[in-house]
């Protein structure tokens, strides 16, 4: 099979499948974390803490950084598609809010690890959030006409916080919490979120593909552009010298190595599905 004859979902039927997906982030059971919840230790609680606060700073910054895409759609199905989107993405927080209340139960410790992660917040971190995606969406809300402006959000939202942050974060974090039966009502729910997730980033990689199809002068060299950009920062954000407000790997008992390769074999997968192979960015 070459790359022309994958079949990526078009907005129409990932909508479809959203209509068919629905759950509701209040029904999730969740008594059985909070019992877990009271008997754990110090070193599992700090990396609940760790896993929710980095989830909750990512995802204001995604949830909060995304309307300016809604606003530079292509098509009515597109634009249905997208506000869908949305609503996944504001769901997430009620779920990760819900968690804190009914199993932390302790409002205040959360916002202090919330905080303390803000502040403590890796460079690398901090120039993917604050400056890359807080620039590139207002790029692409003062010129919602601009395919490459279009591209470059989406190459920094889908490619890069969705897929190779978001599902290496996925994977190692639910891995290590099943190994150890911890908290199966988080598991279920974030595995919920990840569900979600999946559509969202079939929509990004349909995208790049189309406008790289459509667009071979301006596309390629946008996604190429913004990866050279943002790959240092993704490096340094999934290398476990990362430091404070980093992710805790030794807590999850994974090598940097295993990270590394899976967060690289998926971004690699998926750039060449899009028409531009990773050894064509450097
Ligand atoms: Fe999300
Ligand atoms: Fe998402």
């Amino acid at each position: 099979m070459t790359g022309d004859e994958i079949q990526l979902n078009d907005p129409q039927t990932l909508y479809e499948r959203w209509e068919d997906a629905q759950w509701n982030p209040f029904t999730v059971p969740l008594e059985r974390d909070q019992e877990q919840w009271d008997e754990m230790g110090e070193t599992d609680r700090g990396l609940v803490y760790w896993v929710l606060s980095s989830l909750m700073v990512a995802e204001e910054r995604i949830t909060t950084k995304f309307s300016g895409l809604v606003g530079a759609y292509g098509s009515e199905e597109e634009a249905t598609f997208l506000s869908t989107q949305q609503v996944d993405e504001a769901r997430h927080m009620q779920f990760y809010a819900r968690f804190q209340n009914e199993v932390i139960a302790d409002p205040d410790s959360v916002a202090a690890h919330v905080n303390r992660s803000r502040e403590q917040i890796s460079p690398a971190f901090e120039q993917i959030f604050d400056v890359e995606l807080v620039a590139a969406h207002e790029q692409l809300v003062a010129n919602p006409e601009d395919l490459a402006s279009k591209v470059r959000f989406v190459t920094l939202y889908h490619l890069i916080l969705e897929s190779t942050l978001g599902l290496t974060t996925f994977k190692f974090v639910t891995d290590y919490l099943k190994g150890n039966e911890m908290l199966p009502g988080f598991v279920d729910g974030y595995s919920k979120i990840h569900h979600d997730e999946t559509r969202h980033i079939g929509y990004g990689v349909w995208f790049l593909r189309e406008s790289v199809r459509d667009s071979p002068e301006i596309a390629p060299d946008a996604i190429r552009g913004m990866l050279r950009t943002l790959l240092p920062s993704v490096a340094e954000s999934l290398s476990p010298s990362s430091g404070p407000g980093g992710p805790d790997l030794d807590a999850l008992g994974v090598s940097g190595e295993e990270i590394r390769d899976f967060a690289l074999g998926g971004l690699t997968r998926r750039l060449d599905i899009v028409g531009v192979p990773l050894k064509s960015v450097f």
